[in-house]
């Protein structure tokens, strides 16, 4: 008795090796036509002992419909793809496909995080949504004085606010740890800027903070331009120019050289003893200094971008080049 199930997988076997529509008419012609390999098993069925023949005849009938769909499949397959291929034309520029990126901001953060956790840094993350205690009391800002006005931010009708810098994850790293602490925070903050080419009501920051039982002025100036010529290559120059924070004491402003003019890149200072007070730890025992960077500054430097508007604007045309 032919094994119909052998013959089912030759079959589709073979319909798999078909390429064009003639090749396809001769083979169901040799399995489906009059005189093909299905009708002769009809024909056999006849030799069988009469009481087999029913479940053969069964078998045998699945199998004709199962090659005859199959056939039906082939052709539709067959025909749409010489449709496809008739209808593609080489000489055509290729279709590129559009392959996502992370935008140039997280890039920059990347890169930045990177050169710190190099030097021992931990990576943290804070809030975005925090209080005037983070924002402000605790930095050594009182909320009656005017230094608060270069931090001044978005609030909620509950009392809360968006904050307007990094160094609220100061506050809260020291709240929760005890020294030696060495941490980088990168995230959002938030300004009511009227929004230009240089100002976004929203930005990125990078806070760092460092606090042991002794540290020094010289420490803070190494670590930050080791960080510099990492970033900007081994010909950058620096310089620190005595500046005021809340936070710090002294404070200063870094700025960064090619050669020609200087250039405002960050802020830095010791940590105010003010602002160990706030965290319950003890200034008489502990050192520390404290740094903060815009990233977008930094990457419009990089990368020669003179509008922050751009970072925003989700123009794959432009994240695409980064
Ligand atoms: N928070 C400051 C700002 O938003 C930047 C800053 C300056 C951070 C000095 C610091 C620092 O940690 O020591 O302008």
């Amino acid at each position: 008795m032919t094994d119909l199930k052998a013959l089912q997988d030759e079959i589709s076997a073979k319909l798999a090796e078909i390429k064009d529509a003639q090749a396809l008419e001769s083979l169901r012609i040799f399995y489906l036509g009059r005189k093909g390999r299905v009708a002769d098993l009809f024909h056999e069925m006849a030799t069988l002992p009469r009481e087999e023949r029913p479940r053969f005849g069964q078998e045998l009938n699945r199998l004709k419909e199962f090659a005859e769909t199959a056939f039906r499949k082939k052709q539709q397959s067959l025909t749409l793809f010489l449709a496809a291929k008739s209808a593609f034309d080489e000489t055509l520029p290729g279709i590129t496909p559009r392959i996502g990126r992370l935008h140039p901001i997280t890039q920059t953060i990347h890169e930045i995080t990177e050169i710190f956790s190099n030097m021992g840094f931990e990576i943290v993350d804070g809030r975005e949504i925090e209080t005037e205690f983070y924002n402000f009391t605790a930095l050594n800002i009182p909320l009656d004085h005017p230094s608060r006005d270069a931090f001044d931010t978005f609030y909620t009708e509950q009392g809360h606010l968006l904050r307007s810098q990094t160094s609220t994850v100061q506050i809260r790293t020291m709240e929760n740890r005890k020294p030696p602490i060495r941490i980088l925070a990168p995230g959002k903050v938030y300004r009511p800027d009227a929004v230009d080419a240089s100002h976004s009501f929203m930005f990125h920051q990078i806070e760092g903070l460092l606090v042991d039982e002794r540290t020094t002025f010289s420490d803070l100036k190494g670590i930050i331009h080791l960080f510099l010529r990492k970033l900007f290559g081994k010909n950058i120059q620096m310089r620190f120019k005595p500046h005021f924070f809340p936070f710090t004491e002294p404070s200063v402003d870094v700025d960064i050289s090619w050669g020609k003019g200087w250039l405002e890149i960050l802020g830095a200072g010791q940590v105010d003893p003010a602002v160990f007070k706030a965290v319950g730890y003890n200034p008489a025992k502990v050192q520390g200094f404290a740094f903060g960077l815009g990233v977008e500054r930094i990457a419009m430097l990089k990368y020669g971008i003179k509008d922050i508007r751009l970072f925003f604007e989700n123009d794959v045309h432009f994240l695409e080049q980064f």
